[in-house]
């Protein structure tokens, strides 16, 4: 009886120590976590994800942001292949959008205006007439809560938006879940619940270089877009309304073309755009929204959605007063965004897939930025 009942209490230790342990193993190995600053009043951490294959993703909750990304070329050799900062000042006082996630409205709504069920909201300008990403104080300039996920390669980022902030509607709780995974993959999926019907569009602004960020421009990276139309802009990159197929036009990336191939041409929309700053029209019945290959490094980078669109920018605003990771600075178009997302100005644009949130019902969506080599 006695033994038996050591022998249970031994086996029972045995169990919860090795409960701990694996727990321990999987916090210290998968995700660490250690303070990067404060600000507003609220702590800011950097996180550390490693995944079986010993690649490194960083994350910080300022901003729900991406902070590096290190994978290995086809030899094996590790590089940084995303725009960021070392410290949290570089992100308060540099470039707002780099890894960060934007929202609430990811892109351009025109004149900072829309009317939803004939209620007009006006809403904080920051880009010429127009607001951009959320307006000035969007969601990638807050700090959010974050939470470790257990026995995950996993950071949630929880953001409770209040009402009318920067003249939305609506009380939100928006929330990202970031995964490494052992593919090489970073897994976002997002969700939001609102308690009054409004507009929504969220999504990650990462920059990538895949011979590694601060290493010369795009220009020689092969880009794929599953798509077969864009939405030309007008001078203040708003959608016109317009469907245009990209057949014959240098927006034709249904083929893997190099970006630099037609980017210098007299194109209206190219000059419009200062190069490429548009949304493509995804075609949904492709697994892969997007596909950007490095012919040196052998790097390749899938992107993977269910929104309606993606936003292909070629860094055209950059222009090398950015210093990041290992003192490097990002040049002028030394960086691609691929912002998966709703159309620009939706709200505005009846035809457009529309980017409603009702209250009572969550929005989900989720995007996948997959990295190989070939
Ligand atoms: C992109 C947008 C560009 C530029 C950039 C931030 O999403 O398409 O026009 O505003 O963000 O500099």
């Amino acid at each position: 009886m006695k033994n038996t009942g050591l022998t249970v209490f031994a086996a029972a230790l045995v169990l919860i120590s090795g409960l701990t342990a694996c727990n321990n193993v999987k916090t210290k190995d998968m995700v660490k976590s250690e303070p990067f600053g404060e600000f507003k009043g609220s702590e800011v951490s950097l996180f550390t994800l490693t995944n079986s294959a010993g690649n490194v993703l960083k994350l910080t909750n300022y901003g729900a942001t991406i902070v590096y990304i290190e994978v290995p070329d086809r030899n094996g050799e590790k590089e940084n292949v995303t725009f960021g900062y070392e410290t949290l000042e570089g992100y308060i006082n540099g470039d707002p959008y780099f890894g960060s996630v934007v929202g609430r409205y990811a892109n351009r709504i025109g004149q900072g205006r829309f009317t939803l069920d004939g209620v007009e909201y006006s809403l904080s300008l920051n880009n010429g007439p127009n607001t951009l990403h959320g307006g000035p104080g969007g969601w990638h300039s807050v700090v959010w809560d974050a939470e470790i996920v257990t026995g995950a390669n996993s950071v949630k980022f929880t953001y409770n938006s209040p009402d009318m902030e920067e003249g939305y509607p609506g009380n939100m709780e928006a929330s990202v879940v970031y995964t490494w995974t052992d593919s090489n993959e970073i897994m976002m999926e997002y969700t939001v619940t609102t308690d009054k019907k409004s507009v929504i569009n969220i999504t990650n602004h990462a920059y990538f270089n895949l011979h590694g960020a601060g290493t010369g421009d795009i220009l020689d990276h092969q880009l794929t877009i599953n798509a077969q139309a864009f939405t030309p802009v007008d001078s203040t990159l708003i959608p016109t309304g317009e469907i245009r197929p990209v057949a014959g036009t240098p927006f034709d990336f249904t083929t893997p073309r190099l970006i630099g191939e037609r980017i210098g041409e007299q194109d209206e929309q190219l000059l419009l755009g200062g190069g490429y700053d548009h949304n493509f029209v995804l075609d949904k019945s492709q697994p892969v929204a997007a596909t950007v290959y490095e012919p040196v490094s052998g790097r390749v980078l899938e992107v993977v959605t269910d929104l309606p669109g993606v936003q292909f920018y070629c860094g055209n605003f950059l222009d090398g007063t950015q210093t990041g990771h290992g003192g490097l600075k990002y040049e002028y178009r030394s960086g691609l965004c691929l912002e998966t997302q709703f159309f620009p100005d939706s709200p505005n644009k009846p035809d457009f897939p529309p980017a409603i949130i009702e209250p009572g019902k969550e929005f989900k969506t989720k995007t996948v930025y997959r990295f190989s080599v070939k």
